[in-house]
């Protein structure tokens, strides 16, 4: 793969989407789009890397000794198992506890960011104009990497409440004492079997949970609960419209995709390596949507 990769490139500067598997990943046309709107000559390709230590090492090394390698994206299942081999973390990337971007310094170092909470403030931000963060409790079902990251960016964004809602209840109780500020706002854990009870008032309901997907359950809540102008996000992309989407849409709640999210994460790693500020837009989510 890193000869393809090297091939493809031709010489050009570039960034890859690594993970186990990335055939689907959507990650090449967002940025693909950015390249081609921008007249960049640069490239961004798929580098299939196994969930290895030595494998990942061999990735460090490689990004390091390629000049034109400006870094990567990381996927399923190495934003953690990245982390102790780069040079320098940044800190809102050790508070998350995850890395999705890494960025070669001048100096031919390894620095990793997180942009997945950026991106999911951003698409709630711009797919719901109203919404603010001190109106109302949030509602977080789900408790695992992008639970991290919504969890630490809804804290910090200001929300008075926060509920966390897991299957494995275990799990959302570490992420509520992980994330807990100190300044007296509550992380409240709900039973799973209990989840509506956890919709009552809440201004924003946001599914990191994989139910909902193509091939997985659909996720049964009754978004009848939430109040009228509450809103909805669900941060899985296939397909865009969800059965939670449809029923939060059919009730006229805000709705906010998977896709928005996965489009502004981009923009960080994009901006570093290539040099060049950039704007998700209607045009760019069409084509990245076309095969969804
Ligand atoms: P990600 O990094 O995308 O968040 P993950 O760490 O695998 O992925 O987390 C998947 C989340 O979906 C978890 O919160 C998981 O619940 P558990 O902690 O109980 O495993 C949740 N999830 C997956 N399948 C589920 C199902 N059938 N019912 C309820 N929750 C499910």
């Amino acid at each position: 793969p890193y000869e393809t990769l090297l091939r493809e490139a031709n010489d050009r500067p570039f960034a890859a989407i690594v993970g186990w598997p990335v055939e689907h990943s959507r990650s090449p046309a967002l940025h693909g789009f950015w390249l081609k709107q921008h007249g960049i000559s640069g490239h961004y390709g798929r580098l299939p890397v196994e969930p290895k230590r030595a494998a990942l090492e061999e990735l460090i090394a490689f990004l390091k000794r390629t000049p034109n390698a400006r870094g990567c994206n990381l996927t399923l299942p190495h934003k953690i198992d990245i982390m102790p081999l780069l040079d320098r973390i940044d800190p809102l990337a050790r508070h998350i506890g995850a890395v999705n971007t890494v960025i070669k310094q001048p100096d031919g170092t390894l620095e990793g960011r997180n942009s997945d909470g950026f991106g999911f403030l951003e698409a709630l931000k711009q797919g719901a104009p109203g919404w603010q963060a001190a109106a109302g409790p949030a509602t977080v079902l789900g408790a695992g990497g992008a639970a991290r990251a919504v969890v630490a960016t809804l804290v910090a964004a200001g929300v008075p409440e926060l509920r966390l809602v897991n299957r494995t209840q275990k799990s959302a109780i570490d992420l509520g004492v992980a994330f807990t500020p100190s300044d007296g706002r509550r992380i409240a854990v709900e039973r799973w079997d209990e989840r509506d009870a956890a919709l009552d008032g809440a201004t924003l309901l946001v599914n990191t949970t994989s139910l909902g997907m193509k091939g997985q359950p659909p996720l049964e809540i009754d978004v009848g609960r939430l109040p009228a102008n509450a809103v909805v996000d669900d941060i899985v992309y296939v397909p865009l419209e969800t059965p939670l989407l449809a029923a939060a849409r059919a009730r006229g709640q805000r709705c906010i995709d998977g896709l928005d999210m996965l489009l502004h994460q981009g923009r960080l790693g994009f901006e570093a390596w290539f040099g060049q500020k950039v704007a998700v837009s209607r045009e760019q989510r069409r084509a990245v949507a076309a095969d969804l």
